[in-house]
């Protein structure tokens, strides 16, 4: 069924950080009311600057631990028939996640549950979240497809543990679809810390003329997928693509099924931005996984999505938006 998306609504948690704020624009491209929810733990308000004064978008910085709030977001937009729950907020660094088990749990699997009773509530209103390829743990059968998550699972990190429980729990509602996304990257993704994606800080230090840092040989592998991509995973997931119908219950690998080492990105990377600093290779990360790489078979025979930016088109978009940010920094 095709919606009337004037008339619809689509609340996205953690709207104010990388992905949730691309899902939003889009969302909002596509017609749709966008009400989101931020607390800033790990988002910017600068992140929502395009649409932050679109008049179908209205926020609310709000935690998602906070007991009812779906209801009370139902409240104030009555009129509007909410179609779609995407639960992106979470706590996103995983050595804060080491650091703070508890809090982990509470915040990535207690919200994440009691918001799905809450939408469960709501009849016709699916929930998509925000699972992880961190979810797998160091399994080494390659690629990953999704039954290899289970109970047996070491997960490396409180962060794995709490998103691989909510998943389930996700995948085990009417309406819920958990999408274990592998390494997202494109503009607005924060290059700020140590454990910012590779990508980020490849760009960041690509456009301010720096060595890039390889830790280890640079052969271990990851699965790249560009933002766009994903935020038309997510919209499939919901059932709101045009061509597609709404995608059963389970949970879904959304990558590209394609392995790049991290020499060959830098290779890449120090092609497109013309960098002559010779890479600094590092000690290898302590607990980094070798090789990654999705089989991304369910979600494109179920949803009939497929990613259509190729590694090196993301990076020129990638590398362009840094490059002009850093130009803004510099002139003002
Ligand atoms: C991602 C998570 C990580 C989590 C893991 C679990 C991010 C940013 N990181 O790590 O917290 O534990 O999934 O599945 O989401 N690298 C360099 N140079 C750099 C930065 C990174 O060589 O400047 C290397 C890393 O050592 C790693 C690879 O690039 O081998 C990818 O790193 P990263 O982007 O952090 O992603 P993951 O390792 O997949």
């Amino acid at each position: 069924m095709v919606r009337d998306p004037t008339r619809s609504c689509c609340v996205v948690t953690g709207v104010a950080g990388f992905v949730g704020s691309h899902l939003a624009e889009r969302l909002l491209a596509l017609g749709y009311h966008v009400v989101g929810v931020d607390n800033f733990s790990s988002g910017y308000p600068k992140n929502m600057a395009s649409f932050f004064d679109h008049p179908a978008f209205l926020f609310h910085e709000r935690s998602v631990c906070e007991a009812g709030l779906l209801a009370d977001l139902r409240s104030c937009h009555t009129g509007l028939d909410l179609v779609c729950f995407f639960h992106l907020a979470a706590i996103v660094s995983v050595p804060y996640s080491l650091d703070h088990p508890e809090e982990t749990m509470e915040v990535n699997l207690g919200a994440t549950t009691a918001l799905l009773r809450e939408a469960e509530g709501l009849d016709s209103t699916a929930f998509v979240f925000a699972g992880s390829a961190a979810e797998y743990g160091n399994d080494e059968r390659l690629p990953l497809i999704e039954e290899y998550a289970g109970e047996d699972t070491v997960h490396v990190s409180p962060y794995g543990r709490a998103k691989f429980l909510a998943s389930r729990a996700v995948a085990a509602s009417p309406h819920g679809v958990a999408l274990r996304c592998f390494n997202i990257y494109g503009p607005r993704q924060d290059p700020g810390s140590p454990y910012s994606g590779v990508i980020s800080r490849f760009a960041d230090k690509a456009a301010a003329g720096e060595a890039l840092t390889i830790f280890g040989d640079g052969q271990q592998t990851r699965d790249f997928i560009y933002v766009s991509d994903v935020v038309e995973a997510y919209i499939h997931a919901a059932g709101l693509a045009r061509s597609a119908s709404a995608v059963p219950n389970g949970i879904y690998n959304v990558g590209t099924g394609k392995g790049t080492s991290v020499l060959e990105l830098a290779q890449i990377v120090i092609e497109l931005t013309g960098n002559r600093k010779p890479i600094t290779f590092l000690p290898e990360r302590p607990g980094d996984i070798r090789l990654s790489v999705a089989s991304v078979a369910a979600f494109q025979k179920t949803a009939g999505w497929r990613p259509t930016i190729s590694l090196a088109d993301g990076l020129r978009r990638t590398l362009g938006s840094v490059t002009s940010s850093t130009r803004e920094r510099a002139a003002g």
